[in-house]
């Protein structure tokens, strides 16, 4: 189980450093990690080296990832940050394709099927975003969006697979109408993006399942299911660490 913190543009390293303190001197995240459950945060890119240095300096065994990429190897992209500086700074991995990049920073699913071979080959682990807006769902187009959203990735997926790289790929369904609003999708629909995936691209594609949107230590017990799920993205929740140890031990127990 993956359960990845998406601070988005929060968390200054004050913030940073009382957020682990909160988490700090807990056994139990190794009890957690035994069971094959993971904390991964992802701050914005001038604090990845610092979360590193402060998670260990805590004995805190967290994974790190950033929260966007370049498409571009290297060069003269101005104000951008490639996959090579990511893995530089020992980074396991990268949210691609987020709604809100694709919404003001004009990221298409072309762009997104870029950044995911470009992470790939340098060896960072993508852990894929997509899903319907509300006017999406009211229409009934949701599974043609998730086709549209997936299908150029999981080709580019392929290809990387057929040269030899064999680095997992996470899918983060995060239906735009429930990121920050409150309100969530639930397992049926969860089940459905799931079956989806296998009905269209297989089981492989399948088996990497996360959902993302308005998660808290309320609602994370009612969208978890074995087998379907594997793992959540949160946002808002996820900035408060009293906030993660209460949907962890939802989820997982108290150790
Ligand atoms: P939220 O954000 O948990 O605040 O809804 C989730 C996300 O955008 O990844």
């Amino acid at each position: 189980m993956l359960m990845i913190a998406n601070w988005k543009m929060n968390m200054t390293k004050g913030e940073i450093s009382a957020f682990l303190d909160c988490l700090a001197g807990e056994d139990r995240w190794r009890v957690w990690r035994d069971k094959g459950v993971r904390l991964v945060l992802c701050p914005s890119y001038p604090y990845l080296e610092f979360l590193g240095d402060q998670c260990k300096s805590r004995n805190l065994p967290f994974g790190i990832m950033a929260q966007n990429m370049c498409a571009f190897e290297k060069g003269a992209y101005t104000g951008e940050v490639s996959a090579a500086m990511l893995k530089d700074l020992a980074v396991e991995g990268v949210l691609l394709g987020h709604s809100e990049r694709r919404q003001y920073f004009g990221e298409t699913d072309g762009t997104v099927a870029e950044k995911v071979t470009r992470a790939l080959s340098a060896g960072l682990l993508p852990v894929v975003c997509f899903g319907e807006t509300r006017q999406e769902r009211e229409s009934g187009n949701c599974q043609t969006v998730w086709s549209r959203q997936v299908g150029p990735v999981w080709e580019r997926v392929q290809k990387s697979r057929e040269a030899g790289i064999r680095i997992p790929v996470y899918w983060a369904y995060e239906p735009v109408w429930a990121i920050g609003t409150g309100q969530t999708a639930g397992l049926p629909e969860i089940r459905e993006v799931s079956s989806h995936l296998l009905k269209t691209f297989g089981p492989d594609c399948a088996s990497g399942l996360l959902y993302g949107g308005s998660v808290n230590d309320e609602s994370v017990s009612g969208l978890f299911e074995k087998g379907t799920l594997h793992g959540f993205l949160v946002g808002t929740a996820f900035l408060d660490g009293g906030n993660v140890l209460r949907v962890f031990d939802r989820l997982f127990g108290r150790p």
